[in-house]
């Protein structure tokens, strides 16, 4: 959990129909990636722990007899469950919960992923009870972006405004970065190496996987975007909402005569930890 912040349930509020459109996908091999690493033929269970849209969940699911997504979000389960249904998967569960609620008997499981969402936990309490719930020899795979400055060079279209972006929420939202109801002095946590071991880890193995494609983007792609990030997600603009998204979207406007911003997708970045194959459960 960020240092002297509160979790509240509106960290995402307002966010999650913007961002399937907004973020910018995985590397489309991560799925093989996973497969071979972890050896996965369909038996066991994943748990997908801050699921949000089920961006992970879904592509992950045929390969394990079931999966489970959990968040706390209840429109984020919404457009995972609709996610799911699109995708024709048939054998996800969605949960709606904290991580710190878990393992709310939900069992055990092969793998438990997160995808972005570790730093917004309390990830010592987490961290141990995954090592609980998962199967001996289990893997805790943590999923990201590799986060590089975006750059345009030799694109067809220039790349996305993101310093004037971060400059206009600023002015709506004030100079230190928001996070729900607080504010995050110190950013994210990031680091979790020595509470993994604490918790009885092995590891990491890291893989990363080469994206190597081109975004276009369109302007509602960006604004999309920036309201699918907890510090500029809908709710903190309260009743200034429109005047910013007018601001925002004449931003864009000017960043680019055809409305539209090339991008390089980020690679993405896998570590994988091991629980030891003999585990004890009753250890704190
Ligand atoms: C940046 S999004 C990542 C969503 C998805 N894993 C992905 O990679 O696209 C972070 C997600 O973590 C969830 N989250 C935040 N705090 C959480 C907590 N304490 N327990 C479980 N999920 C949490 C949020 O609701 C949000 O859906």
């Amino acid at each position: 959990m960020p240092d002297g912040w509160e979790w509240d349930e509106s960290l995402f509020a307002g966010s999650a129909p913007h961002y399937e459109r907004g973020r910018l996908p995985y590397a489309a091999g991560f799925v093989d990636a996973l497969r071979q690493a972890l050896d996965l033929n369909g038996s066991g269970r994943l748990i997908d722990v801050g699921c949000g849209p089920g961006t992970v969940t879904v592509p992950l699911a045929p390969m394990f007899v079931e999966a489970v997504g959990v968040d706390p979000d209840r429109a984020m389960l919404e457009a995972a469950r609709r996610r799911g249904v699109r995708a024709g998967i048939g054998n996800v569960r969605w949960v709606r919960a904290r991580a710190e609620e878990l393992p709310a008997g939900l069992g055990a499981f092969r793998v438990a992923v997160f995808a972005q969402s570790f730093h917004w936990m309390d990830r010592e309490q987490v961290a141990r009870t995954i090592s609980r719930m998962l199967d001996p020899g289990g893997a805790f795979v943590h999923i990201s972006d590799v986060k590089e400055p975006s750059s345009s060079g030799g694109l067809a279209h220039p790349a996305p405004p993101v310093d004037a972006l971060r400059e206009l929420v600023r002015h709506y939202l004030g100079p230190v970065r928001r996070a729900g109801q607080g504010v995050l002095e110190h950013g994210t946590p990031g680091g979790e190496a020595a509470l993994l071991v604490q918790a009885g880890f092995g590891g990491p193995e890291l893989l990363r996987v080469r994206a190597d494609r081109v975004l276009r983007r369109t302007i509602d792609d960006v604004a999309a975007w920036v309201y699918s990030r907890s510090d500029s997600a809908p709710h903190l603009f309260g009743q200034r909402l429109a005047e910013f998204d007018d601001d925002l979207r004449s931003l864009l406007d000017e960043a680019s005569d055809e409305g539209r911003f090339s991008e390089r997708a980020p690679d993405t970045e896998i570590f994988i930890w091991r629980r030891p194959a003999t585990v004890d459960r009753r250890q704190p």
